[in-house]
């Protein structure tokens, strides 16, 4: 099990042993021709570059020897005046986006103002991923990339989902980087990445050269998306591109170490969603605990209800199942139970606030959470934690990494790009309560009500509403009951109750 603070890029380091985190006890432009959006899609991707990637051993793809070598055959004829062009908003920097649902191929061209040449070219077909640098009609340099992912399909979609796929890139001209990735705007979910100054005949230059090499791309600006070969929708620019994601853990600012910043191995909710530092400074306090609702040991009271059949807990899994009187392990062990705190403020998937009861060996399905933000905090026992790529119906997600345990009091957090997809179990013989905390981002005008999970046994995709099992006064007031008279509440849970 992979340890929380090896969080910089903690889905690629070795998961053999189980440690868990003691952090807080250790160290405590626009033309006149063109039409131009830019669209606030989702919120800016988290960045900051930090330490050098620690990917599994990348493949890389045959490249020319030597510059322009490999010319191209006259590309495609490309308009002075695209149809749907957008600019970044910065340039060379920033990351583009379409959703599409071609099945051929995707393609962005990405040039400077007032000229054609030279252009930036990713294409994506159902074979290959090609970056290239156009100079010309009939002059086209292929650019090295290396792949960076295991998981996944990296080209397009032989059968596109109805509501299409995401398709982006990213230009960093600050680091000389282009990425490339499918799904969320995120740093695990880059498929390909091309290194301007790893390119052949450029690394061989003197350092003044190979600056000089580059430049080409610190003015790219206007971008055109293609798919199936005809002008695409009109792409969705986000401001910066996309370099380190950030950790999934959060700590208090008190409690960073300056090998910590340097690493990145964990996070403060300053560099978070605003949503998702509202939440945090909600729930962080040490307040926020089992032990401070009055019933000292109602940590001890929920293992016990939960695991003991007639008890409260137990009883309320049970009605949660299709059948209650014919209940099967493989389905009781994706029952838990989802204790609400507070009202709906219409400003998040359900009630914002939920406690959810985990007994040993209950798990999550495969799940999104709406496009919302989310915090959440382990308050007694562990919980395993893996992170996917997308839900496409028909297909089976793939894990960004090895699980991660979160034990008592850690956070960790969610945004709509960032750790969207995500199953939770529980591994341990201890059953684990945590708090889920949600709220819509800021700009986020729609309000998807609904989780999306993908179905254990039809593999389609469906919506589940965010329920209330029962309020927490009511909760408390079950296992209080039951741990202070030795036996199972009087009024057992219903189907409906
Ligand atoms: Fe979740």
């Amino acid at each position: 099990m992979a340890d929380a603070r090896d969080f910089f890029d903690p889905f690629w380091e070795d998961t053999s042993s189980e440690p868990v985190l003691k952090h807080h006890e250790e160290n405590s432009k626009g033309k006149s021709e063109v039409s131009y959006s830019m669209p606030a899609w989702h919120e800016p991707p988290p960045s900051y570059e930090t330490a050098p990637d620690s990917y599994d051993a990348p493949v890389f793809h045959e490249i020319s020897s030597s510059k322009h070598a490999r010319i191209i055959s006259k590309p495609t004829v490309y308009a002075l005046k695209p149809i749907g062009t957008s600019v970044l908003t910065i340039e060379g920097k920033g990351t583009i986006a379409v959703k599409s649902k071609a099945t051929e191929s995707v393609e962005f061209l990405v040039k400077t103002e007032g000229t054609l040449y030279p252009m930036l070219a990713l294409k994506i077909t159902k074979s290959e991923v090609v970056f290239s640098k156009k100079d010309g009609d009939d002059e086209e340099t292929i650019l090295k990339h290396i792949e960076v992912r295991a998981g996944g399909n990296l080209v397009t979609s032989a059968i596109a989902p109805s509501e299409g796929l995401v398709y982006w890139l990213s230009i960093d001209r600050s680091n000389r980087i282009l990425r490339y990735g499918k799904h969320y705007i995120s740093k695990r979910l880059t498929f390909a990445e091309v290194r301007l100054d790893d390119q052949t005949e450029v690394a061989s230059l003197a350092p003044d050269a190979r600056v000089a090499e580059g430049e080409w791309l610190e003015k790219l600006t206007y971008i055109e998306t293609n798919e199936d070969g005809m002008p695409g929708s009109e792409p969705r620019i986000f401001r910066l591109p996309v370099t380190v994601d950030l950790p999934p853990l959060v700590v208090p600012n008190d409690m960073v170490s300056l090998r910590e910043l340097d690493l990145a191995t964990v996070t403060t909710s300053a560099n978070l969603p605003e949503a998702c530092q509202r939440l945090y400074q909600n729930v962080a306090g040490k307040g926020v605990a089992l032990e401070s609702s009055g019933f000292k040991d109602l940590a001890l009271a929920i293992d016990k209800s939960v695991t003991t059949a007639g008890y409260w807990g137990h009883s309320k899994l049970k009605t949660k199942c299709n059948d209650p009187n014919n209940i099967t392990d493989e389905e009781f062990q994706y029952k838990y139970l989802r204790v609400t705190i507070g009202l709906n403020l219409g400003n998040s998937p359900g009630i914002p606030y939920v406690m959810e009861v985990w007994p040993p060996g209950h798990k999550s399905v495969i799940h999104d959470h709406g496009d919302a933000c989310a915090v959440i905090r382990v308050l007694s026992g562990k919980i395993q934690c893996t992170w996917y790529d997308a839900l496409i119906s028909g297909t089976d997600p793939n894990p960004l990494g090895p699980p991660v345990q979160l034990q008592k009091d850690q956070i960790t957090w969610l945004g709509k790009n960032q750790y969207q997809v995500h199953a939770l179990e529980n591994t341990q013989k201890e059953t684990c309560v945590t708090l889920q905390c949600y709220q819509f981002p800021k700009g986020d005008n729609v309000h998807v009500e609904k989780f999306r999970y993908i179905d254990v046994t039809k593999k389609t995709k469906e919506p589940f509403k965010p329920n209330s099992d029962c309020t927490f006064e009511e909760f408390c007031g079950y296992m209080e009951w039951e741990w202070k008279n030795k036996k199972p509440y009087p009024v057992q849970p219903t189907k409906k109750s």
